[in-house]
């Protein structure tokens, strides 16, 4: 009699054990069903992402500027040579366009590497400079 009190109880144990997975599983899987609606790489819909990332493709020398470098080569913060300050530009210029474009990708004294915009390509950082150096002659 004990004994089939002990394997009832048992039995009882495992059955609710068993309901309880199963009702937590259903759950998990409740909360799993919007990760399915997402888009995982590789899936039609990243693959569009992708494409309007890269179909605004390189941002332009004057976006970048001011959205990135106006904030000190506008107002002339911590020293740096104000666009249209064409004295200020001569002596720079002077140096060669290769030497600015690496002091604005590396950094050069205040001067921080990428002007701070760590989400530029080089490319963007050149032609920010370009802007620069053209609206500063
Ligand atoms: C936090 C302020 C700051 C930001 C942001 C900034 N600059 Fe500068 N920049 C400076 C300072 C200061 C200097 C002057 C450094 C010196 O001559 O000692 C400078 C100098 C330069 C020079 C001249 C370098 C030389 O060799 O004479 C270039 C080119 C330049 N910056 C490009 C950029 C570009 C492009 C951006 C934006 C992507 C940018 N900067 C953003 C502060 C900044």
């Amino acid at each position: 009699m004990k004994k089939l009190i002990v394997s009832l109880v048992t039995m009882l144990a495992v059955a609710t054990a068993y309901a309880a997975s199963e009702k937590s599983a259903d759950s998990i899987e409740d909360r799993l069903k919007p990760v399915g609606e997402l888009c995982m790489a590789g899936d039609e819909c990243a693959a569009a992402v992708v494409e309007v990332a890269s179909a605004g493709g390189a941002r332009s020398g004057e976006e970048v500027y001011t959205s990135k470098c106006a904030m000190c080569h506008a107002t002339g913060a911590s020293g740096a040579p104000k666009l249209g300050d064409v004295a200020a530009w001569a002596p720079r210029i002077e140096k060669g366009m290769d030497t600015l474009y690496t002091h604005a990708i590396n950094g050069f004294n205040a001067m921080p590497a990428k002007g701070l915009c760590f989400d530029c390509s080089d490319e963007e950082i050149n032609a920010a400079v370009d802007h620069m150096v053209a609206g500063s002659k």
